[in-house]
Protein backbone atom coordinates (compact mmCIF):
# COMPACT_ATOMS: atom_id res chain seq x y z
CA UNK A 1 0.00 0.00 0.00
CA UNK A 2 1.15 2.86 -1.32
CA UNK A 3 1.81 7.22 0.84
CA UNK A 4 2.18 9.67 -1.11
CA UNK A 5 3.68 13.24 0.09
CA UNK A 6 2.61 16.32 -1.02
CA UNK A 7 3.11 20.08 -0.85
CA UNK A 8 1.36 21.34 -4.00
CA UNK A 9 -1.39 20.69 -6.69
CA UNK A 10 -0.99 16.95 -6.92
CA UNK A 11 -1.24 16.44 -10.53
CA UNK A 12 1.30 13.46 -9.84
CA UNK A 13 -0.64 12.51 -6.70
CA UNK A 14 -3.87 12.51 -9.33
CA UNK A 15 -1.95 10.43 -12.11
CA UNK A 16 -1.30 7.46 -9.39
CA UNK A 17 -5.22 7.75 -7.98
CA UNK A 18 -6.01 7.48 -11.77
CA UNK A 19 -3.99 4.60 -12.34
CA UNK A 20 -6.07 2.44 -9.74
CA UNK A 21 -2.71 2.24 -7.72
CA UNK A 22 -3.04 1.54 -3.91
CA UNK A 23 -2.89 4.82 -2.31
CA UNK A 24 -4.07 4.66 0.81
CA UNK A 25 -2.52 8.24 2.54
CA UNK A 26 -1.57 11.36 1.61
CA UNK A 27 0.10 13.65 3.96
CA UNK A 28 1.69 17.27 3.14
CA UNK A 29 3.47 19.86 4.54
CA UNK A 30 1.17 22.75 3.45
CA UNK A 31 -2.55 22.33 4.78
CA UNK A 32 -3.53 24.71 1.60
CA UNK A 33 -1.83 22.30 -0.83
CA UNK A 34 -4.61 21.05 -3.75
CA UNK A 35 -3.42 17.54 -3.33
CA UNK A 36 -5.62 17.27 -0.58
CA UNK A 37 -8.53 18.10 -2.02
CA UNK A 38 -7.46 15.44 -4.71
CA UNK A 39 -7.04 13.13 -1.83
CA UNK A 40 -10.36 13.42 0.02
CA UNK A 41 -12.52 13.29 -3.36
CA UNK A 42 -10.95 10.35 -3.99
CA UNK A 43 -12.27 8.70 -0.55
CA UNK A 44 -8.08 8.68 0.87
CA UNK A 45 -7.04 9.89 3.98
CA UNK A 46 -5.23 12.91 4.59
CA UNK A 47 -3.00 14.36 6.97
CA UNK A 48 -0.95 17.70 6.97
CA UNK A 49 2.47 17.61 9.08
CA UNK A 50 4.00 21.45 8.43
CA UNK A 51 6.80 23.01 10.60
CA UNK A 52 4.91 25.14 12.04
CA UNK A 53 2.80 22.72 14.09
CA UNK A 54 6.20 20.47 14.18
CA UNK A 55 8.97 22.83 14.60
CA UNK A 56 12.12 20.73 14.49
CA UNK A 57 11.71 18.51 11.36
CA UNK A 58 12.62 15.34 12.96
CA UNK A 59 9.85 14.85 15.42
CA UNK A 60 8.16 15.86 12.39
CA UNK A 61 8.93 13.39 10.37
CA UNK A 62 8.60 10.51 13.04
CA UNK A 63 4.90 11.55 13.72
CA UNK A 64 4.59 11.70 10.11
CA UNK A 65 6.23 8.20 9.38
CA UNK A 66 3.87 6.69 12.75
CA UNK A 67 1.15 8.22 10.15
CA UNK A 68 1.83 6.34 7.20
CA UNK A 69 2.66 3.09 9.08
CA UNK A 70 -0.66 3.25 11.13
CA UNK A 71 -2.30 3.34 7.20
CA UNK A 72 -0.06 0.36 6.13
CA UNK A 73 1.80 2.42 3.91
CA UNK A 74 4.78 -0.06 2.65
CA UNK A 75 6.03 2.65 -0.05
CA UNK A 76 6.24 6.17 -0.13
CA UNK A 77 5.57 8.64 -2.95
CA UNK A 78 6.88 12.22 -3.08
CA UNK A 79 4.59 14.10 -5.46
CA UNK A 80 5.96 17.55 -5.43
CA UNK A 81 6.98 17.48 -2.14
CA UNK A 82 9.03 20.86 -1.26
CA UNK A 83 11.12 19.43 1.88
CA UNK A 84 13.77 17.43 3.15
CA UNK A 85 13.07 14.22 4.81
CA UNK A 86 15.52 12.99 8.17
CA UNK A 87 17.00 9.83 8.93
CA UNK A 88 13.69 9.41 11.34
CA UNK A 89 11.54 8.91 8.37
CA UNK A 90 14.37 7.29 5.92
CA UNK A 91 14.87 4.88 8.36
CA UNK A 92 11.26 3.59 8.74
CA UNK A 93 11.12 3.32 4.94
CA UNK A 94 14.19 1.82 3.48
CA UNK A 95 14.82 1.72 -0.16
CA UNK A 96 11.21 2.00 0.18
CA UNK A 97 10.78 5.86 -0.86
CA UNK A 98 10.47 7.94 -4.71
CA UNK A 99 10.71 11.03 -5.84
CA UNK A 100 9.64 12.32 -9.25
CA UNK A 101 12.24 15.46 -10.33
CA UNK A 102 11.93 17.67 -14.00
CA UNK A 103 14.93 16.79 -14.78
CA UNK A 104 17.83 14.19 -15.91
CA UNK A 105 19.52 14.37 -12.27
CA UNK A 106 22.34 15.35 -11.33
CA UNK A 107 21.47 18.06 -13.76
CA UNK A 108 19.35 20.79 -12.66
CA UNK A 109 18.74 19.58 -8.67
CA UNK A 110 16.01 21.81 -6.51
CA UNK A 111 12.94 23.06 -6.71
CA UNK A 112 13.42 25.07 -10.24
CA UNK A 113 14.76 22.65 -12.55
CA UNK A 114 12.34 23.16 -15.98
CA UNK A 115 13.48 27.55 -15.23
CA UNK A 116 17.06 25.82 -14.76
CA UNK A 117 17.02 23.73 -18.07
CA UNK A 118 15.86 26.80 -19.87
CA UNK A 119 18.29 29.42 -18.79
CA UNK A 120 21.30 27.06 -18.94
CA UNK A 121 20.29 26.75 -22.55
CA UNK A 122 20.46 23.31 -22.82
CA UNK A 123 18.73 21.28 -25.76
CA UNK A 124 17.23 18.47 -23.67
CA UNK A 125 16.36 17.91 -20.20
CA UNK A 126 13.36 15.24 -19.17
CA UNK A 127 12.00 13.52 -16.11
CA UNK A 128 14.05 11.13 -13.33
CA UNK A 129 12.56 8.93 -10.82
CA UNK A 130 15.27 8.19 -8.08
CA UNK A 131 15.06 6.59 -4.60
CA UNK A 132 15.14 9.30 -2.14
CA UNK A 133 18.18 10.25 0.16
CA UNK A 134 18.95 13.11 2.45
CA UNK A 135 20.08 14.99 -0.31
CA UNK A 136 18.14 17.31 -2.28
CA UNK A 137 17.19 14.85 -5.13
CA UNK A 138 20.16 12.59 -4.67
CA UNK A 139 19.22 9.35 -4.58
CA UNK A 140 19.79 6.22 -7.21
CA UNK A 141 18.38 6.69 -10.01
CA UNK A 142 15.16 4.26 -11.25
CA UNK A 143 14.52 5.56 -14.49
CA UNK A 144 15.09 8.24 -16.53
CA UNK A 145 13.51 10.02 -19.77
CA UNK A 146 14.55 12.62 -22.00
CA UNK A 147 12.29 15.42 -23.16
CA UNK A 148 13.26 17.74 -25.68
CA UNK A 149 13.59 21.67 -24.80
CA UNK A 150 12.31 23.25 -27.81
CA UNK A 151 9.76 24.49 -28.14
CA UNK A 152 10.24 25.79 -24.89
CA UNK A 153 7.04 27.49 -24.57
CA UNK A 154 5.33 23.65 -23.96
CA UNK A 155 8.17 22.50 -22.25
CA UNK A 156 6.57 22.57 -18.67
CA UNK A 157 3.67 20.93 -20.33
CA UNK A 158 5.59 18.03 -22.00
CA UNK A 159 7.74 17.43 -19.18
CA UNK A 160 4.43 16.85 -16.68
CA UNK A 161 2.64 14.72 -19.62
CA UNK A 162 6.16 12.44 -18.93
CA UNK A 163 6.06 12.49 -15.29
CA UNK A 164 2.33 11.35 -15.23
CA UNK A 165 3.31 8.63 -17.35
CA UNK A 166 6.46 7.50 -15.89
CA UNK A 167 5.59 7.62 -12.19
CA UNK A 168 2.65 5.46 -12.21
CA UNK A 169 4.55 3.05 -13.91
CA UNK A 170 7.59 2.88 -11.73
CA UNK A 171 5.43 2.48 -8.62
CA UNK A 172 3.27 0.14 -10.02
CA UNK A 173 6.53 -2.04 -10.85
CA UNK A 174 7.80 -1.30 -7.44
CA UNK A 175 4.52 -2.95 -5.71
CA UNK A 176 4.73 -5.65 -7.44
CA UNK A 177 7.67 -6.43 -6.49
C1 LIG B 1 6.49 18.06 -10.36
O1 LIG B 1 7.08 18.68 -11.45
C2 LIG B 1 7.50 17.20 -9.65
O2 LIG B 1 8.41 16.60 -10.51
C3 LIG B 1 8.21 18.18 -8.78
O3 LIG B 1 7.19 19.05 -8.32
C4 LIG B 1 6.13 19.08 -9.29
C5 LIG B 1 4.89 18.72 -8.53
O4 LIG B 1 3.72 18.86 -9.28
N1 LIG B 1 8.93 17.51 -7.72
P1 LIG B 1 2.35 18.26 -8.73
O5 LIG B 1 2.11 18.79 -7.33
O6 LIG B 1 2.44 16.76 -8.75
O7 LIG B 1 1.30 18.78 -9.69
Amino acid sequence: MIGVLVSGSGSNLQALLDAGLPVVAVASSRKDAFALERARRAGVATATFSLDCHPVREERDLVMATWLEEHGVELVVLAGYMQILTPPFLDRFPERIVNVHPSLLPAFPGAHAIDDALAAGVDTTGVTVHYVDEGVDTGPVIVQEPVPVEPAATLEERIHAVEHRLLPSVVEELCAR
